[in-house]
């Protein structure tokens, strides 16, 4: 049976900021509208956060981090494990709502956002979750007479502030570390996604998290985020997003209290194919590589080197591959492609290609808009594709591939470097000794061997050079959100 039009797949619940467990109105009474990028339809008015706004949310977060009366400063790191994981709980119990309400607000497929994102969400909370008693610093045999130990203490208050493409994930990946260490937390989900943030709200609230611990707060990257960055009571920010608010947020912090910053920007992440791997799971690794999550991913494989040796096989089938792609409603289960998360994006996309085409790439396919309604994009390959290219050079951030030649390895290996970013890098061989070289000589955060977009809680993920600063997941990214006391006794 065919859903009436304006019949939304799921219930809307909170829509307002989160401050000291209650939910309230912006000061202001400024709110925005949440769009549904499958149809260019609001979905909603969503409470917009300002610098009032931000004030009583850190000053929620500082009393229940610092007040003698907060129960979350006397909850022992056990106890905090097992509300962490009373969350996760409740997450998995209303896991087909929130890929629902991701699936809306994003556009990613609802059976991707159910079978991709809410595993990682819960297996990332729970992971911190069993860290929380497990945090712990040495015993360091100094000279002579004395004796030193050292404390993993909370950052103190934390500013989050999460982009678009995966809103659950980046969720996720920032709270489960800073509550697992005992931090507070003040939240910014980006304005283009806020419903999945506000749900878990919901959920935190269930869950028996104690006042102020936990503060969300929806609005604008230049009002409530700026003011979360610039905020002198808030001790650490991380954010991801575009390298260029990582600069913005880098000099707040200069300019404010030298708050601790960690970043995970974004990418231009090699990905390169030797004649002597598996083509067809070359081809097809490739294909999730560049179009997963209508490309949206900081870590796309966006600049495809391809050996000489089998370039034109590869182009042929890879060209293939994605016409074949299915691009429509993401509540379809047929559906591979969904629409881009905005029009801005849609719009950068589609800029992209018309410079893709004037710059001489070779169109082979896609290219154009699907439908006249919501923000779709054909699944698009342009080929012989040269480095100095617009396409090879900048973050496209939408499905559109570009593969680019080369013929030995220590030229692949000079240009994969030869570029500001450094998020991830993959190679397909059979030698293992390719894919050794390319392991240890590309300057990236991550390097996927014969495989792509592998993330696991345990491995830490982040960026060389200007893909970012500090690392999340794993027990490196706990190491962002603890200062280290150092405590000398005289024995
Ligand atoms: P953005 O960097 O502006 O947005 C990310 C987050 O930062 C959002 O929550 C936004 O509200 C906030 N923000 C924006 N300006 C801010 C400011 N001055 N101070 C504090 N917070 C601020 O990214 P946008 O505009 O959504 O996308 C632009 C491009 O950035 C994309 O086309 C893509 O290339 C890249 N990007 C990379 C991501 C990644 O995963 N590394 C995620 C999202 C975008
Ligand atoms: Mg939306």
């Amino acid at each position: 049976m065919a859903t009436a039009i304006n019949e939304l797949p799921v219930a809307i619940g909170q829509t307002k900021l989160l401050i000291n467990n209650r939910w309230v109105n912006s000061r202001s009474g400024k709110t925005f509208s949440t769009i549904n990028p499958a149809t260019g339809e609001e979905i909603c008015q969503v409470a917009a956060a300002e610098d009032e706004d931000v004030n009583d949310a850190v000053k929620a977060a500082r009393a229940a981090f610092e007040s003698k009366h907060s129960p979350w400063r006397k909850m022992s790191a056990a106890e905090r494990g097992k509300l962490i994981h009373r969350l996760a709980d409740l997450i998995e119990k209303n896991a087909d709502e929130l890929a629902r309400l991701e699936s809306l607000d994003n556009g990613k497929p609802y059976h991707v956002a159910k079978t991709a994102d809410l595993p990682l969400v819960l297996a990332s909370i729970r992971y911190y979750a069993g860290w929380a008693d497990k945090v712990q610093g040495k015993t360091i045999p100094v000279a002579n007479e004395y004796f030193s130990y050292t404390r993993h203490e909370p950052v103190g208050v934390v500013g989050q502030i999460i982009p678009w493409n995966f809103p659950l994930v980046m969720l996720a990946w920032k709270l489960a570390p800073a509550l697992a260490t005992g931090n507070t937390i003040v939240m910014k989900p980006a304005e283009q996604t806020p419903l999945t943030a506000l749900r878990v709200g919901e959920l935190i609230l269930e869950a028996g998290f104690p006042e102020g611990v936990v503060n969300l707060l929806p609005g604008y990257g230049p009002t409530a985020g700026a003011a979360i960055v610039r905020h002198m009571d808030v001790d650490k920010v991380a954010f991801t997003g575009s390298t260029e608010v990582g600069h913005l947020i880098m000099e707040g912090a200069a300019k404010s209290n030298l708050k601790r910053v960690t970043l995970e920007l974004g990418g231009k992440s090699p990905n390169i194919v030797f004649a002597d791997a598996n083509m067809d799971q070359a081809i097809e690794g490739a294909h999730f590589a560049l179009f997963f999550n209508q490309g949206q991913c900081c870590c796309a494989g966006s600049r495809l080197y391809v050996e000489a040796k089998c370039y034109d096989e590869f182009v042929e089938k890879s060209v293939a591959r994605a016409k074949q792609r299915t691009v429509g409603d993401p509540f379809d289960p047929k559906t591979e492609q969904g629409p881009q998360v905005d029009e801005t994006q849609f719009d950068k996309v589609m800029g992209y290609i018309e410079a893709g085409k004037k710059d001489g790439a070779a169109l082979l396919q896609g290219g154009k808009r699907v439908g006249n309604k919501g923000y779709f994009i054909e699944p698009t390959v342009f080929a012989d594709v040269r480095d100095d290219m617009k396409i090879a050079e900048e973050e496209i951030f939408g499905p559109v591939m570009s593969i680019i030649k080369f013929n030995d390895i220590e030229e692949v290996i000079e240009r994969s470097n030869r570029t500001s970013y450094g998020l991830a890098a993959a190679v397909w061989t059979r030698d293992i000794g390719k894919a050794h070289a390319i392991a240890n000589n590309v300057r990236a955060g991550t390097v996927w061997i014969n495989c792509y977009d592998v993330f696991e809680p345990g491995a830490p993920f982040g960026g060389f050079k200007q893909s970012g600063i500090g690392r999340e997941l794993g027990e490196y990214g706990l190491q962002q959100y603890t200062e280290i006391k150092t405590v000398t006794i005289k024995l």
